[in-house]
């Protein structure tokens, strides 16, 4: 709650407008959809939106709080809403009960139906897997996903083949900005500063266990940043002091994924963008980190409710307008659509790195991709028609 009251206590009024009527013209017709008199798609009746939401994810409490946002707040008189829940086991259900079960993760005891999104062409939704199948057609998904198995191209996949158009960034965006070692190969090859970094699979780590902390040691110093290449939410990230922490850092990482990246610690102020748009992408003003903890540990994320954000950031004009500018400089480098915010170190002495791409960034109300546009003058609910505008332009 801390967070949000000093959100709002930071933004009035002092942060940019971005819209600028960039929206970029439908390629095909759809369905119950017809440019509005500005080039934006308008609608002529209600669309079919399948909201997909938990997933086989360490981030699937996330979701849950996202997708309950967005139900509280998406225009009804817009969509006809069928909520697809998938459990942490990687289950999926139609789900027809209340709204406020899934926030408080009970929604599995109440109306669910065992039902599967359909990769058919044929289908172009999802069957419901009872007695007799029942087919729902949808005209447009939103994975409201975070991490593994959501974030990370598998389900975007699944969506592109069944022709069904999603919200979000496509199959090659998302699993390139969910793995970190390939977010810093391409933005590395493209001159996007990003910190200097090492990457071991688990099979070479055990073949030759030294030697990788003997070049982590050597090449990165301590502290490093230790993180799991696909994983969120600072989840098996740990800030290794020595070279005991490293290796146990390691092991922790590890238990999360096959690949890990080691990182030099970087120092300064902790910089959120949020960027929207396909071809013609546009950036929010920019959101501050000041974590509780001594990083934005997955406890300083979600659990304390003390660390504070500050929106604007506190730095110039000059200085946000270059973030800016390198945010959708990656954003287009990497592929990416529909949505995603990208995160900064900006240093005492004005270095600006990249740290990452989310694809599928935190989307509460109270969440900062969300919070950066309310401030920028795009009020929540018409956030979520442009990400689906933009999903049926594709
Ligand atoms: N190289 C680094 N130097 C300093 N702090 C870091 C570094 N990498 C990560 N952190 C800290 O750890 C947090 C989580 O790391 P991040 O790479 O953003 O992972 P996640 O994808 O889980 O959010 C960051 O928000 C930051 O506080
Ligand atoms: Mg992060």
């Amino acid at each position: 709650m801390v967070l949000y009251r000093l959100i709002q206590s930071e933004a009035g009024g002092v942060c940019l407008l971005i819209f600028c009527g960039s929206q970029q013209a439908r390629r095909k017709p759809q369905a119950g959809l017809q440019p509005r008199r500005n080039g934006v798609i308008g609608m002529t009746q209600k669309l079919k939106l399948g909201l997909v939401f938990g997933g086989a994810s360490s981030e699937y409490e996330v979701s849950l709080l996202s997708v309950s946002s967005v139900l509280a707040n998406i225009d009804r008189t817009r969509y006809d809403i069928y909520r697809i829940g998938i459990t942490k086991d990687g289950r999926m259900f139609y789900y027809t009960g209340e709204d406020s079960c899934i926030a408080d993760d009970t929604w599995q005891d109440g109306r669910c139906v065992p039902c599967v999104l359909s990769p058919s062409r044929e289908h172009h939704g999802f069957v419901i897997l009872k007695e007799r199948p029942e087919v729902v057609r949808l005209d447009c998904v939103f994975p409201v996903l975070h991490g593994k198995n959501g974030e990370d191209g598998t389900i975007q996949g699944l969506l592109t083949m069944a022709g069904i158009p999603f919200v979000g960034c496509g199959t090659l965006a998302s699993a390139a900005c969910m793995d970190k070692a390939t977010t810093h190969t391409l933005l590395d090859k493209a001159g996007v500063l990003g910190a200097k970094w090492r990457a071991v699979t688990m099979h070479a780590y055990q073949k030759n266990q030294a030697a990788f902390l003997d070049e982590v040691e050597h090449a990165l110093g301590f502290p490093c940043f230790v993180k799991p290449a696909n994983a969120g939410s600072s989840v098996g990230i740990t800030k290794a002091a020595d070279r005991d922490m490293l290796a146990s850092a390691m092991e922790l990482a590890f238990r999360h994924d096959a690949k890990v990246v080691v990182e030099e610690m970087l120092y300064g102020k902790e910089i959120e963008c949020a960027v929207l748009g396909n071809e013609e992408p546009v950036a929010s003003c920019l959101g501050e980190i000041a974590p509780s903890n001594d990083f934005y540990d997955y406890n300083a994320k979600y659990i304390d409710g003390k660390t504070v954000t500050y929106v604007p950031a506190r730095i110039t004009e000059k200085e946000s307008d270059e973030i800016r500018r390198i945010a959708v400089q990656a954003y287009q480098i990497m592929g990416c659509r529909g949505f995603a915010r990208v995160d900064f170190f900006f240093s005492e002495n004005g270095e600006i790195y990249l740290n990452e791409i989310n694809t599928i960034p935190g989307f509460t109300s109270i969440s900062m991709y969300p919070q950066l546009f309310v401030a920028s003058g795009v009020p929540y609910s018409s956030l979520i028609d442009r990400l689906i505008e933009y999903a049926m332009a594709c």
